[in-house]
């Protein structure tokens, strides 16, 4: 017999038509999504147009990704999307480690291997010069020995070269790795706070809502090692007027970090100083990425 579709049977429909979805973990994603489209719909009693109007922000959206520009990630940023797969992702480890925050659309896997000490500066700047410092440890503080340690920012004015679109624009990335006792230690300057990239839909979305746009000063890390859940961050500093009203939601108060204008138990004591250490909890047979975004230029080869 037909079934009758209205507004509630039309959620019951769906789902079971897609039941015939052999891999078992896609049919629960499915299915749970659309179960709560559905009742998005029906909570807003979302019109035709507004839905269109949704229609045209997405495809907005998709248009504006290129291989330096990855708003979808904006948009899982700006929705707290991505904090909630972080967290997500934290409760998951079965010890307790350094806490993710967010990849963001900066991100390049390209970066160059250093050496521990080297600056990541490779631009004139005119920023303080901080070292950043510290173990990789596990969860009992015992140091993991060649641990990778990935890191980028944006400079004192809070651009990152990848906005000057430019890819053989490489500068404030680098891929350093442990010493024998899990010690790091680099060079580089504070960053500045800045405004997430407004040019686009998403910027469309920030500014009808009235919010600032701003994220507060920040440095990236991406610390792995063989056996250990590999951990995506951000240290944040202390006293940045944007600290708790992060327009992405990637602070967490065990990342907030202060720079030290002179700190004895620093590798160069006498310049300014960022003193972190990062416990990885053991992986387990399950992990997978903690990854909320990639290098932008691999999201659009991979769908080319
Ligand atoms: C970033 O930290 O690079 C970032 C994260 C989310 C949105 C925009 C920028
Ligand atoms: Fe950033």
């Amino acid at each position: 017999m037909l079934r009758a579709i209205d507004e509630n049977t039309i959620t019951d429909a769906a789902i079971e038509q897609m039941a015939s979805t052999p891999d078992p973990r896609l049919k629960r994603i499915m299915a749970s999504l659309v179960k709560n489209l559905h009742n998005w719909a029906r909570e807003a009693d979302l019109t035709p147009e507004e839905w269109l109007e949704g229609i045209r922000f997405l495809t907005a959206v998709g248009q504006k990704c290129t291989a330096f520009r990855q708003e979808f990630i904006l948009l899982s940023d700006t929705l707290g999307f991505s904090s909630l797969i972080n967290a997500l992702h934290d409760k998951r480890a079965t010890e307790a480690g350094t806490k993710s925050s967010l990849v963001g659309p900066f991100y390049r896997a390209d970066s160059p291997p250093m050496k521990l000490g080297d600056t990541i500066v490779t631009k004139p700047s005119n920023g303080m010069e901080v070292i950043l410092y510290g173990r990789v440890t596990d969860r009992m503080g015992k140091g993991i020995p060649n641990a990778s340690v990935e890191v980028w920012q944006p400079d004192e004015t809070g651009n990152y070269d990848l906005q000057k679109h430019d890819p053989s624009e490489m500068d404030l990335r680098g891929h350093f790795r442990t010493d024998s006792e899990g010690r790091y230690y680099l060079r580089t300057v504070a960053p500045l706070g800045y405004m997430i990239p407004m040019d686009g839909p998403v910027g469309d979305m920030i500014r009808a809502q009235k919010r600032h746009g701003y994220r507060p000063a920040h440095i990236h890390f991406i610390v792995g090692a063989p056996g250990y859940r590999e951990v995506v961050t951000a240290l944040y500093l202390e006293g940045d007027a944007h600290v708790d009203s992060d327009t992405v939601f990637g602070v967490t108060e065990s990342l907030v970090t202060k720079v030290n204008q002179k700190d004895p138990n620093s590798p160069i004591p006498n310049l300014p100083s960022i003193k972190f250490d990062f416990h990885l909890a053991a992986a387990t047979a399950k992990d997978m990425t903690g990854r909320v975004g990639a290098d932008p230029s691999q999201i659009t080869k991979a769908g080319a």
